[in-house]
């Protein structure tokens, strides 16, 4: 792997260069932006912010650089004065603190050339992929029998995981009263559910896509009905039909669903591919969680089903192993208890796996959503620069 340096001061380069000596990573230093389009392999760009940049112009810039095609970049924010969630939203990896930490550089260029091989790998599984072939989509119901779990959270920043895998998302809000899956994303789509069953449920599936609100170029969201009694109208065999009508076209179908089971919900279970069912270390919830197991398991769905230990932590007088034993199933992920993180992010309306990509809780969640999809091979080869990464992969 080669990274790229634009920095005027040699110090800045110098300290990148011991750092790439020991990751084994071959270094070029360029003095300004303006070189990269001559001098630009494949690999990590590290652009160093100081106080002489207009920062923001710099955010300005990184979309167009984003664009681009140039490489993954990486801000050095000398002088502590980057908006990281902004620089991030224009399509940076990442922001760096000078002088960087060696764990924060090594974990920053793990997760980039992560991306960088997963692309590469799947370029090469599919070379020609001109004017996108039809998808089959992985179906993931999210859901518990407790409100409050995490579930609306724990689907977001899975989907945002999957997104920064390049994986095309759909997620869709059944919990069809009081869904709040556009609100943690911070918008407001006009279209919801409900118009797609009332104007073109009948109609043909491609009109689907019209009913869809973009959150970013990876993630799309079926909202849920912006009034609790439009819900009404929405049946069955409405959800049979939008998960066969959204499979062809994303990678993923993620659906969040109510605190309860009905219907609907039970039609995405028994559509779904993986069930994750969200719990929490409480005696109520996991008796609540363990009543729902032994529905699942005479729906004949517990198979798919997979546990999720959300808020896990050492402060609730239960552990992992009580509530395996009270469930009588594996945890199959344990979410860290981060107030701080995830109510920030949930006001924010941002996933935290976009505002914090370092935090340990959205490490989970990369390596989650990448044991969906495979881990890349592990060693891999120098200069594996796939086309398109960087402007596809780091949209909020
Ligand atoms: N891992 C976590 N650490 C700390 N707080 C969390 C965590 N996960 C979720 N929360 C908090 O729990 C609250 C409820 O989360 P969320 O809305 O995702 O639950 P839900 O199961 O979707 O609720 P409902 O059933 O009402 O839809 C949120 O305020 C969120 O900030
Ligand atoms: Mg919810």
């Amino acid at each position: 792997m080669t990274w790229f340096v634009v920095a005027k001061h040699e110090e800045v380069y110098e300290e990148l260069e011991k750092h790439a000596l020991t990751l084994k990573s071959k270094v070029r230093w360029l003095k300004s932006k303006e070189d990269l389009a001559d001098n630009i392999e494949k690999g990590l760009v590290f652009l160093t912010v100081s106080n002489d940049d207009i920062i923001e112009d710099l955010y300005e810039e990184l979309i167009a650089f984003s664009g681009s095609n140039q490489g993954i970049p990486i801000l050095i924010d000398i002088e502590d004065q980057v908006d990281i969630r902004k620089a991030i939203r224009a399509g940076a990896f990442d922001v760096l603190p000078f002088p960087v930490p060696p764990e924060t550089i090594r974990e920053t260029v793990k997760e980039a050339e992560k991306i960088l091989l997963q692309v590469k790998v799947e370029s090469e599984k599919a070379p020609v992929k001109k004017d996108s072939p039809e998808k089959d989509a992985k179906i993931i119901t999210v859901c518990s029998t407790k409100g409050g779990v995490g579930k609306t959270t724990f689907t977001v920043n899975l989907a945002a995981a999957f997104a920064k895998q390049f994986k095309k998302v759909a997620v869709v809000d059944l919990d069809l009263q009081f869904g709040d899956v556009s609100m943690f994303f911070d918008c407001k789509p006009n279209k919801t559910i409900y118009e797609w069953v009332k104007e073109e449920y009948y109609g043909q599936p491609e009109k689907l896509s019209g009913y869809m609100y973009a959150v970013n170029e990876y993630i799309d969201i079926m909202a849920a009905p912006i009034r609790p009694e439009f819900s009404e109208v929405i049946l069955e065999e409405h959800i049979q039909k939008l998960t066969d009508y959204l499979r062809p076209d994303y990678d993923v179908v993620l659906i969040d669903t109510a605190p309860y089971v009905e219907g609907n919900i039970l039609t995405a279970l028994e559509k779904s591919d993986d069930i994750f069912l969200v719990t929490f270390l409480d005696l109520p919830t996991l008796k609540n969680c363990k009543i729902f197991i032994d529905t699942l398991h005479s729906l004949g769905l517990v198979k798919k089903t997979k546990i999720v230990l959300n808020r896990d932590s050492k402060k609730r007088g239960l552990n992992k192993e009580n509530a395996e034993e009270v469930l009588g199933m594996k945890i199959h992920t344990r979410i860290p208890d981060v107030e701080k993180v995830v109510v920030t992010s949930v006001n924010e309306g941002n996933p935290y796996v976009y505002s914090y990509p370092r935090a340990k809780i959205s490490k989970v969640m990369y390596s989650l959503a990448q044991d969906f999809f495979g881990n890349p091979v592990k060693k891999q080869k120098r200069s594996l620069f796939a086309k398109k990464v960087v402007n596809e992969g780091r949209l909020v």
